[in-house]
C-alpha cells in the first residue's frame, strides 16, 4: 500500500467526467482501493475519489462514523446517518423527497477551506464492492452529504460549485466564528 499524492483543485483530472470501472473485481481496483484508504485516513478525510489521485474511474471510498451523526435518533434512523468504511465501484444516486439540508463541507482537493453546502438529505445510493456485489443503502444527514459530495468528484464537480453563496467560503481556521458550540463535527476534509 502508499499514501498517493492528491490532486488540487485546478488539475485537470479534478474537472473531467471519471470512466466506469469495467470490472470492480480486477486486482488493480483493489490495489487502487487499498492506496486510496491509506491515503484518506492518512489525511484524516471522511471521503476520497479515484480522481483525486489522480486515476479518472468511478470509484470512491468513504466512512460516516457514529461521532458525525446527529444524536437522539432512533436506531432505524441512527443506521442511516452512519456507514463503516465502504467501497463503492460505478455508484448511483438517487435523491429521494425533498428536503434539503446545509453542512459545511471540505475537500481535501482544496486544503484549508470549508463552504456552506445545502444538498438533498435523504438519498438512496447503490454500487459494486470490490467482490463484485451490489450494495444498496440509504443514507440521511451527513452519510447523505459524504457520499453526495464523492460521488460528485466523479463528475468533474467540486463542492464549491455547488454553493449557493460563495461568501460562505472561508478559511478552516476561521470556521470558529461560525460554529454552534458542540457542533463541530461536519468537517473532515473529503
Ligand atoms: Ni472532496
Amino acid at each position: 500500500m502508499a499514501i498517493l499524492e492528491i490532486a488540487r483543485m485546478g488539475h485537470p483530472v479534478l474537472g473531467r467526467p471519471a470512466a466506469p470501472v469495467a470490472d470492480p473485481t480486477a486486482p488493480e481496483i483493489a490495489r487502487l482501493v487499498a492506496d486510496m484508504v491509506e491515503t484518506m485516513e492518512h489525511a484524516n478525510g471522511a471521503g476520497l475519489a479515484a480522481p483525486q489521485v489522480g486515476v479518472s474511474l468511478r470509484v470512491v471510498v468513504f466512512q460516516a462514523p457514529g461521532a458525525r451523526a446527529a444524536e437522539g435518533l432512533s436506531d432505524a434512523e441512527h443506521f442511516d446517518h452512519t456507514a463503516p468504511l465502504t467501497v463503492l465501484v460505478n455508484p448511483v444516486i438517487d435523491v429521494l423527497g425533498d428536503d434539503r439540508e446545509g453542512g459545511w463541507e471540505g475537500c481535501l482537493s482544496v486544503p484549508g477551506l470549508r463552504g456552506w453546502v445545502e444538498r438533498p438529505f435523504h438519498i438512496r445510493y447503490s454500487g459494486f464492492d470490490l467482490k463484485g456485489n451490489r450494495l444498496t443503502r440509504t443514507a440521511r444527514g451527513f452519510h447523505a452529504r459524504v457520499v453526495q459530495h464523492e460521488c460528485d468528484h466523479l463528475d468533474g464537480i467540486l463542492y464549491p460549485a455547488r454553493m449557493g453563496d460563495v461568501s460562505k467560503l472561508i478559511f478552516e481556521s476561521e470556521i470558529h466564528h461560525w460554529l454552534e458550540p458542540k457542533s463541530s463535527d461536519e468537517e473532515a476534509a473529503q
